[in-house]
């Protein structure tokens, strides 16, 4: 378990070594013209479409962005449905090599989207402006170093890559093609999250941060039922480890991520466990991992992740000497005070919330971040009316396409954003696996 060197992916060896590959292929060509006859026929019913389209004099002026859209499995979906209600977005091409996600995001995408089971073939069009990205994570490097060789804007999703070494090398593609990379890291797009590090970082709420504590807690076996035995890897890739880096990869890349945005730093070293303790059914991913990392100034971060008790689900927690700021489930906020900590100025006009062993906390709100009658300024950007409403997935994809493909901007959540998050937990992996604490040297995370 976790014993073999990691794997390289090449994008000439991914789709031949894929035990999936070759499955998948057969069973869509059987549902392939099918699909397609379903699209002939297709009216364009789909109301995401219609939505999509610029009907109103304010969206009309507005430049049509062409997206190929590549894996169309549950993230694929969550993206996808967002995506087609951003005004100007015309998702011309879907590709997925299992037919019913292929259908599926087919129908999603609305009629003018074009099939395809080979995504090379999606990225060969020239009217494509920009790709998006949800396969398993060892296809991430390869499936986007090859869209932006091919003059394509990426959103990839999160981890950004299998190896550090592949991360590397989109990094490096991504400057010497001029073209932007995105990762789903989708936190950096989220009200809360902004505003709650404006608290930390710019009015030092919780004082000088000692510690962190970050966890995600499921009670399920992570497996997804599958009938036809061909689909098991294709299914289930996350439970092997020649596709998938595990829970560090899968969950807690976010929540370092969010650690190493909040603190502006890198990790300093890494130590850890993980086991196959609980789910003992074939997978050769830990089914737990326990996590210490060293940050600058003597900030530790225990990190953990487990998969038999969802006790307290998800969150980061950052402890100062003035006050603990919580982050719960991506979506609450709150902030306890120290007992001893002076007064900041708000806490009356503020809603207050129980917190563990008799504590009241203090509910983040984001509208306030908000400056009077300018809308709020997420990550130096001008959010638009009503933006508290939306969520992090949706407030990502409208950056990627407004900001990144029509505007030229450099994403809030870029490659380097991503790679950082990568090295980290992709090493704590690594020590994991050799039972030892790593040091992380500066250059572990300068491409
Ligand atoms: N940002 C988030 O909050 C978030 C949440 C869930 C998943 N994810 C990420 O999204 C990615 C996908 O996860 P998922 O849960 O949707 O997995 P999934 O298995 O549901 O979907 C992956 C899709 O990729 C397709 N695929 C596999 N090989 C392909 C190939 N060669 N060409 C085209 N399509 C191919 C599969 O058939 C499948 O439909 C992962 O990297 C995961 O970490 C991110």
């Amino acid at each position: 378990m976790f014993k073999d060197k990691q794997i390289q992916v090449s994008r000439r060896e991914f789709l031949r070594d894929s035990a999936w590959a070759a499955a998948a292929a057969a069973f869509a060509a059987a549902f392939q013209e099918r699909v397609e006859a379903q699209q002939k026929k297709s009216q364009p019913t789909n109301l995401a479409f219609q939505h999509n389209e610029p009907a109103t004099h304010s969206t009309q002026r507005l430049q049509p962005v062409n997206i190929g859209f590549i894996g169309t499995g549950t993230q694929g979906q969550t993206l996808l449905q967002r995506l087609v209600r951003i005004p100007g977005v015309r998702v011309v091409g879907v590709c997925d090599i299992y037919p019913p996600h292929l259908s599926r995001g087919l129908q999603m995408a609305g009629a003018q989207a074009m099939s395809y089971r080979d995504y090379r073939r999606l990225l060969e069009r020239k009217d494509i402006d920009a790709v998006i990205i949800a396969t398993p994570l060892h296809l991430h490097a390869p499936m986007t170093i090859d869209a932006l060789q091919a003059g394509k804007h990426v959103f990839c999703e999160k981890t950004m890559a299998y190896s550090i070494e592949d991360a590397r090398r989109m990094v490096q593609v991504s400057r010497e093609t001029g073209k932007h990379l995105q990762i789903g890291h989708q936190r950096h797009y989220s009200p809360i999250y902004a505003h709650a590090r404006e608290m930390m970082v710019e009015q030092e709420v919780i004082g000088k941060l000692v510690h962190v504590r970050a966890w995600w807690h499921r009670n399920n076996s992570w497996r997804r039922p599958v009938r036809d035995k061909r689909y098991e890897e294709l299914l289930n890739w996350r439970l092997y480890r020649k596709y998938s880096q595990g829970l560090m990869a899968e969950l807690a890349s976010h929540q370092i991520d969010v650690i190493n945005w909040f603190t502006g730093t890198t990790p300093i070293s890494v130590m850890g466990m993980g086991g196959i303790d609980y789910w003992q059914d074939g997978r050769d991913v830990w089914d737990n991992v326990e996590v210490i990392y060293e940050y600058p100034n003597g900030v530790k971060v225990v990190y953990t992740s487990i998969l038999s008790n969802q006790y307290d689900g998800y969150a980061e927690q950052f402890m100062g000497d003035k006050g603990t700021l919580l982050l719960t489930n991506e979506k609450d906020g709150f902030l306890f005070k120290e007992p001893m900590a002076e007064e900041l100025g708000w806490e009356e006009h503020a809603k207050k919330a129980a917190g563990k062993g008799g504590t009241t906390g203090l509910v983040l709100d984001v509208t306030a971040t908000k400056k009077k009658g300018t809308g709020a300024v997420i990550g130096g950007r001008k959010m638009e009316a009503g933006y508290e409403t939306k969520d992090a997935y949706m407030l990502e994809l409208e950056s990627f396409v407004n900001d990144v493909v029509r505007n030229g901007q450099k994403p809030l959540c870029d490659a380097e954003v991503g790679y950082k998050a990568a090295v980290a937990v992709l090493t704590a992996n690594k020590a994991i696996e050799e039972g030892r604490k790593i040091t992380f040297t500066p250059d572990m995370f300068q491409v």
